[in-house]
């Protein structure tokens, strides 16, 4: 909303230019620079969008500073302890916690589109086997928009729904398809007497050969992970997936450009990524000398699941997902991980170290959430195919959002030119 008191004043070459400041419900004032260009005839520079508000939201709030995330209002923390991962994504979707009957409803709904068109099998078996699991569902998401074309149409706010139904419920399914592919075992078809996350468990784990009980204390951590990881605010993929819709582009088509942007070590495959450290690191002893190298300028090596754009302060996440780890390997009998004991004390060594403590880093979700899913059985390769089954809700959430408004426009950011200004072309004989 504007504050018609509040008008940030900007001179150029000694012309002046009101910039109207816009106040949100919580966070810092946006400057609305829209009609800049048109007024002054000049851009903003931001690369990395490090001050850049690129649209408004009333989905999720992250207060960096004080480590704190709100989904429509409810802590992370709150929602992770008291609710579940369906209710996490009734919440985000509809920006209301559910009554008994709507709940109800939402996970019947989701609950029957938890299978994929047979013909998908086929279009799994054309993947080299030794395929990452992410590669897989990039492919298999974009496809969808060649098996569903009766919820593709983003004018019909009925096919929006479905699509948005289809999505959340068909990830687990895609995602244990791309692992059970990857290590040769049959595909396993979901089962309706299961909840979200021990269905998923069941999909990836059981094999026809032999009963599969599902524990439900592991289930529980699954659905504590999908929550934690529904959504946040304008992230890579985030912002991937509605610069991708702001196109007109259909749903099955963004969210599988926003699995793509996830894929990458500095946001969603860093949880692979901090894993293989951890590893790498082996024994206690060895810490001193990684925590050297992620200090020193001329070495790239940085510490995986740590460090924040937005968080300089505990990443809210990491906090539960610690909890989580220790519940998860006690469970498992396996409390005395070698990598956990690793993981904790680069933990408390990196926060004693002025250089973490000067740059604000801080462990991140990604830095506890390898521990519990190797634990669990999982390869570092299905970590990020993980976090993209949960954070799909996210993305369809905001993607909702985006295409529900009326005044949507095609994103398109302008750019500083720095390459040669015109010249004449030079044939290929006189060069
Ligand atoms: N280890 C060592 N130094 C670091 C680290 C780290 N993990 N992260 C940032 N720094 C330093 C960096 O070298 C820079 O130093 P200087 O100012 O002297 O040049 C300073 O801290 C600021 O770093 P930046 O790269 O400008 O910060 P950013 O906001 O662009 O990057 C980040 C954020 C998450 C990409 C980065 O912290 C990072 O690469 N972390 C490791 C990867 C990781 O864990 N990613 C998961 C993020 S949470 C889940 C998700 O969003 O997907």
């Amino acid at each position: 909303m504007v504050d018609e008191t509040k008008t940030a004043k900007l001179t150029i070459d000694g012309d002046s230019y009101d910039l109207p400041i816009l106040s949100p419900t919580a966070g810092p004032d946006v400057l609305d620079i829209r009609k800049l260009y048109g007024q002054a005839g000049v851009f903003t520079y931001d690369p990395g969008f490090t001050s850049t508000a690129a649209c408004d939201s009333t989905i999720t709030f992250i207060d960096g500073g004080k480590g704190e995330l709100l989904h429509r209002g409810y802590p992370i923390d709150q929602l992770a302890s008291q609710s579940h991962f369906l209710e996490v994504c009734y919440l985000l979707l509809y920006d209301a916690l559910p009554t008994a009957a709507e709940l109800e409803d939402f996970e019947t709904t989701i609950t029957r589109h938890t299978m994929i068109h047979e013909q998908m099998h086929n279009f799994f078996r054309g993947f080299r086997r030794d395929a990452h699991p992410m590669a897989t569902m990039v492919g298999v998401v974009g496809a969808m928009s060649a098996f569903y074309h009766d919820s593709t149409d983003i004018a019909d706010p009925r096919q929006r729904e479905i699509a948005s139904h289809r999505l959340i419920a068909k990830m687990p399914t895609i995602a244990a398809m791309a692992y059970k592919y990857s290590i040769g075992q049959p595909f396993v078809y979901p089962r309706n007497d299961l909840d979200y996350a021990a269905n998923f468990l069941h999909m990836c784990f059981s094999v026809p050969a032999e009963e599969y009980q599902v524990d439900p204390i592991l289930a529980r951590a699954m659905d504590r992970i999908f929550t934690l990881h529904a959504d946040h605010e304008q992230n890579a993929s985030t912002s991937t997936v509605r610069l991708a819709s702001s196109s007109g582009a259909n749903p099955f088509a963004c969210i599988a450009a926003g699995i793509a942007c996830l894929w990458g070590p500095a946001h969603g495959g860093a949880n692979q990524a901090c894993l293989e450290m951890l590893n790498e690191i082996g024994t206690v002893d060895r810490i001193p000398e990684f925590i050297a190298r992620a200090k020193d300028k001329n070495d790239p090596f940085r510490l995986m699941g740590f460090g924040h754009r937005v968080y300089k302060n505990f990443d809210p996440r990491a906090t539960v997902m610690k909890q989580s780890a220790d519940e998860v390997l006690e469970l498992l009998g396996v409390e005395n991980n070698p990598i956990l004991a690793v993981a904790k004390e680069l933990e408390a060594a990196a926060l004693a170290d002025p250089y973490f403590a000067e740059k604000k880093l801080f462990p991140n979700v990604d830095f506890y959430s390898g521990i519990i899913l190797e634990a669990m059985g999982f390869p570092t390769s299905m970590f990020t195919p993980i976090f993209a089954l949960a954070r799909t809700v996210g993305w369809i959430s905001q993607w909702k959002e985006q295409i529900s408004d009326p005044a949507l426009k095609i994103g398109r950011p302008r750019q500083l030119y720095l390459g040669e200004t015109a010249r004449d072309y030079v044939n290929i004989e006189d060069r």
